[in-house]
């Protein structure tokens, strides 16, 4: 059987960014049709400044709308990475076949790192060997795919080197993994700034729909979001990035199906079609709040979901992890 794993990391409240890119598709197809795992990849928030507290209660909020939204944990493995020690030891196996030069290349470290140097912050060593343990946590389970949002493609890409990497100097010990990206709305952009992704974090919040948003606040910034100059309801990626934010997001909403180009054919104003994304994601996001609030009153049950998932997710990686230590060269405990 295929098997999936994909996790996000408790450094902000979950956007709809997270949910469109993944979430959406590990509750509606990858949990149904794969064994799947799915982490709260808590170590890898501690690669830039943070508060224990935050990350303790985002941690938590994570996995509550992970359920919320619709992950069973009758059909997949829920858990937190930190749970599982098997993620750290493979690490460290793993960056002694990766290489500096690799690490330095990663475009999300050469972004974080910039951005925490123009803060006057120095930059953590955890944030460039972060691509590694990322690896190690598709790599422990045998991953077959990985279903991400765009920005996770050169780390996939990563995972596949160290593998076969890996595989070739040691002897077969890793399944070669690849990731799987939705037709559309693989990459959402921030509503107010929409050439650039829409993260967890941004100093203002306004261009981000998080998934707890109350439904006025996600008009609001529906309605607010910066489009370009112009009339025309096109679907230009390069010219027009706002409004085909809009349009990603209105067809991501409608289903995987549904093509953003044909979406724009039928508005001929802006106003219209922000209008009804807005309405689409209050619509799309309803149950998910709902779901929330009511799981949120049974943190008993988080818990023990958690709790088992973490016994499953050890289980399946301790001896894939056991393997690469042997493989290595490490003496077995006697
Ligand atoms: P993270 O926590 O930033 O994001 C979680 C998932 O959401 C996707 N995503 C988006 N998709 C579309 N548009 C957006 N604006 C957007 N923002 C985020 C991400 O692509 C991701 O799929 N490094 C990972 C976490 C991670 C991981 C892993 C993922 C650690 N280990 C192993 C997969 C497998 C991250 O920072 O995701």
């Amino acid at each position: 059987m295929t098997r999936i794993f994909s996790g996000i990391k408790p450094t902000g409240h979950l956007t709809l960014g997270n949910y469109l890119g993944a979430v959406r598709r590990w509750v509606r197809k990858d949990q149904h049709r794969a064994e799947a795992l799915f982490g709260i990849v808590d170590l890898h928030a501690l690669t830039v400044e943070h508060d224990p507290a935050r990350v303790r209660r985002l941690s938590r909020q994570a996995a509550t709308l992970l359920l919320a939204s619709g992950l069973d944990p009758e059909r997949c493995t829920l858990f937190v990475q930190s749970h599982v020690d098997e993620h750290a030891r493979l690490s460290y196996l793993l960056e002694c076949v990766a290489t500096d030069g690799e690490m330095r290349r990663m475009i999300q470290y050469k972004e974080k790192a910039a951005a925490e140097r123009a803060r006057g912050g120095s930059v953590r060593l955890s944030l460039l060997t972060y691509p590694v343990l990322m690896a190690a946590d598709i790599l422990a389970y045998g991953t077959d795919e990985v279903p991400v949002g765009d920005d996770q493609a050169q780390h996939v890409e990563l995972t596949r080197d160290l593998a076969v990497r890996f595989n070739q100097r040691y002897g077969h010990t890793f399944t070669v993994p690849r990731a799987t990206h939705p037709r559309v709305a693989a990459r959402v952009m921030d509503l107010q700034d929409p050439r650039s992704k829409m993260g967890k974090s941004h100093e203002s919040g306004a261009g981000i729909v998080y998934l707890l948003d109350e439904p006025e606040a996600v008009r609001k910034k529906v309605m607010r979001a910066v489009t370009d100059s112009g009339s025309d309801v096109v679907y230009d990626r390069e010219a027009g990035p706002g409004l085909a934010n809009l349009l990603d997001v209105l067809a991501a909403c409608r289903g995987e199906e549904c093509d953003p180009a044909a979406v724009a054919a039928e508005y001929s104003s802006y106003g219209a079609l922000k209008r009804d994304v807005a309405d689409a994601v209050v619509e799309l996001l309803r149950p998910v709040r709902k779901r929330h609030a009511e799981l949120v009153a049974d943190p008993g049950y988080v818990d023990g979901v958690l709790r088992t998932g973490a016994g499953r997710a050890r289980g399946l990686a301790r001896p894939v992890v056991d393997r690469a230590y042997r493989a290595v060269g490490l003496l077995p405990p006697v």
